[in-house]
């Protein structure tokens, strides 16, 4: 009977000491925090729309965070605010310390389109983003940086050609690079991978994901795709539909940092983890915004962990012959 326990019921807060089973991050842990922040729009008859209110979420430096939700519950309004390309109508986000106010070099934005210019070749699109960031920098030096950055995303070899000659996976790559060479303090993406075919995605993906490990970048990254946030994700942020969208709940991924994509569907939690994420998009990111678990509190939503199910617990076991 416990098979089909739904992950919810299993699941356990990370911070069991504490009353409302939720996470408490000590300020060390807040290299990010969006604290109380709302976007209201006018409406009709003098009325107000709110995309979502009341919006808590700290993240810690290094750490890699996926937000899902369906259409039009204001993820990109979120990132558009990190970005600090929009404000927010209530509410603040601190980055290192400091309350954002408008656009920084130290927030890189990775958009679904990957906006290059296309007058420029690829070197010319990257290193215009170099010299943005480091003006008085020689044109070697620009060169040096821009071509380090276009090698990093597997283009060596194409920096003289224009974005009409490249394919839709190797302009998006362009985009990462331009956007790596600045050497932002953080990285956010809208759906970096959206327009892209299923091969391209995963070699993007597995490349996006090694160089965040590698340079322990911060990423906060908007997706549709569960996998791509089981793959990628340190923490997955759920929101509720909008209006009036929430933060249902934050998910810690239990799967080890060092993942192999093909190994994934082994790893123990992983069976857990998917299901727990589907059964939101698909229930409970509905009936959660008709009346949130009492005892909720938005400051801090809960942290969920998943525990094993049957079925992962049998793959980490491993083959009967091997558990004998
Ligand atoms: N200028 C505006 N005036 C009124 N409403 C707006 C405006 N800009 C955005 N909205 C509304 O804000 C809501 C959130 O938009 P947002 O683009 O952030 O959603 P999203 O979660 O990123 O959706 P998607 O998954 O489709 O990209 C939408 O319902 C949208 O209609
Ligand atoms: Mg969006």
């Amino acid at each position: 009977m416990s098979k089909l326990l739904p992950f919810a019921r299993r699941a356990r807060p990370v911070a069991p000491d504490h009353a409302a089973g939720t996470l408490r991050p000590s300020s060390s842990e807040k290299f990010i925090s969006i604290e109380g922040i709302a976007r209201r729009y006018p409406a009709p008859g003098g009325k107000t729309t709110t995309i979502f209110e009341n919006l808590w979420l700290p993240m810690r430096r290094g750490e890699f965070v996926c937000m899902i939700g369906h259409s039009g519950c204001g993820k990109t309004t979120v990132l558009n605010i990190l970005a600090g390309l929009e404000a927010p109508s209530e509410g603040v986000v601190i980055v290192d310390g400091q309350a954002i106010a408008g656009t920084s070099l130290d927030r890189a934005v990775i958009f679904q389109g990957h906006a290059l210019l296309p007058w420029r070749s690829v070197l010319g699109n990257v290193a215009y983003a170099v010299s943005s960031r480091w003006r008085k920098a020689s044109k070697a030096e620009v060169d040096a940086r821009a071509r380090k950055a276009i090698a990093t995303v597997g283009l060596a070899g194409s920096e003289h050609k224009r974005p009409s000659e490249l394919s839709g996976g190797m302009k998006q790559r362009v985009g990462i690079a331009r956007a790596l060479s600045i050497e932002p303090k953080i990285l956010l993406m809208d759906e970096p991978f959206s327009a892209l075919d299923a091969l391209t995605r995963g070699t993007l993906q597995d490349e996006v994901r090694r160089i965040c490990v590698e340079t322990g970048q911060t990423v906060f990254m908007i997706t549709h795709d569960v996998d791509e946030a089981i793959y990628l994700a340190d923490r997955i942020v759920l929101m509720t539909n909008g209006p009036e969208a929430k933060v249902a709940e934050i998910v810690e991924n239990p799967l080890p940092k060092d993942r192999d994509r093909a190994q994934l569907h082994h790893a123990p939690g992983y069976y857990a983890l998917r299901n727990h994420l589907i059964d939101f998009l698909v229930t409970r990111s509905r009936t959660m915004r008709d009346a949130m678990p009492e005892g909720y509190d938005p400051r801090h939503p809960p942290v969920v962990r998943p525990s094993l199910s049957e079925a992962d617990a049998a793959i980490a076991a491993g083959p009967p012959a091997k558990r004998a």
